[in-house]
């Protein structure tokens, strides 16, 4: 069981993927020199500005041993070749995405917070679907998805609920996240056992395939209803972003620092319908307000709705 406390500020996730680098880490890494404070300064900057992510000093060897495995296996032994290679043309922008899903943290499960979906399913859907008509659509959008499991856990949600209710409305979900590789995997929709075990039974038999190796794969008929697209929080205005209903940022703003985090849930804000539903990761951006957001009180979830255009 993770610990909340620490899983709130990132730290607990840099130690395991730290420790799981170091374990990959043989002998041949001698032949890099350490990364001094300088250097150090120089690529924690280079990541705070290209993804937000905020790597302090104090997880200097997270951040050290990513990118001396990255140039191990390219070749490079000097830092300063790896970071001009990362900064010229086409080919740097190619490697800046294989670093970057290196050094991001992709941890992520099926019904990961509970909670959260009880609100949505619970409190919001019945209230927000009473002005649709059918035929009308419904949309989703996972920020920050990694391999797609919170995206396809809304597309269950969201099934589950509209069959439920007897309502003929239509549905999408969108995930969006900066690591093409995890984008990649989310397409595919494959799972291990461990990654499903909070679904109800009738879920999994409903919703997923049962394959080879203790392996579950999203039934092709809800991979259809969600769709993933590589987005960079950093640079929401550069991108075509549709209005969504129901907006979940989980899990993603605890690797930026404060005032980043209130910057783009402020952009988050936009994209959102009147009306709309607006869920952080619990103690994610406690401080943050905006004037068109009310936060629903009472659950154990951070969660606002958007004021109606009649407010
Ligand atoms: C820990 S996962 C969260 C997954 C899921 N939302 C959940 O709660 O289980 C954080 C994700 O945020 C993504 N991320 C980090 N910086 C980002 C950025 N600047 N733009 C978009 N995604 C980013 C990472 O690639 C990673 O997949």
């Amino acid at each position: 069981m993770i610990d909340c406390a620490t899983t709130l500020n990132g730290r607990y996730w840099f130690n395991v993927i730290e420790q799981q680098m170091m374990t990959q880490t043989p002998g041949w890494m001698n032949s890099i020199d350490e990364m001094d404070d300088q250097e150090f300064q120089r690529w924690s900057y280079l990541l705070k500005q290209r993804t937000g992510m905020d790597v302090k000093y104090a997880r200097k060897s997270f951040l050290t041993t990513g990118v001396r495995l990255r140039m191990r296996e390219l070749g490079f032994t000097c830092y300063n070749d790896y970071y001009q290679h990362l900064l010229s043309g086409r080919k740097g922008k190619i490697e800046w995405t294989t670093l970057v899903d290196r050094l991001t943290i992709h941890e992520t499960r099926f019904l990961r917070h509970p909670s959260s979906i009880e609100l949505l399913v619970d409190v919001f859907l019945p209230k927000y679907l009473k002005n649709y008509l059918d035929g009308d659509h419904l949309q989703a959008w996972s920020v920050g998805c990694a391999t797609g499991e919170e995206s396809y856990t809304l597309a269950i949600e969201l099934d589950d609920y509209l069959k439920r209710s007897h309502r003929h409305v239509y549905y999408g979900v969108v995930g969006s996240d900066i690591s093409l590789p995890a984008l990649a995997k989310a397409r595919k929709g494959i799972y291990d056992a461990r990654r499903i075990k909070n679904l109800s039974q009738q879920h999994i038999d409903r919703y997923l395939r049962k394959k080879e190796n203790d392996q579950y794969q999203v039934d092709k008929a809800l991979r259809e209803r969600v769709c993933f697209n590589m987005l960079n929080l950093l640079e929401m205005d550069q991108d075509v972003i549709h209005k969504m209903d129901i907006v979940f940022c989980q899990n993603v703003l605890i690797y930026f620092d404060e005032s980043l985090r209130y910057t783009i849930l402020d952009e988050l804000v936009q994209h959102i319908n009147p009306g709309g539903l607006l869920v952080i990761g619990v103690g994610e951006a406690l401080g943050w307000k905006n004037p068109h957001m009310q936060r629903l009180h009472g659950y154990d979830v951070l969660a606002y709705t958007k004021e109606s255009s009649d407010e």
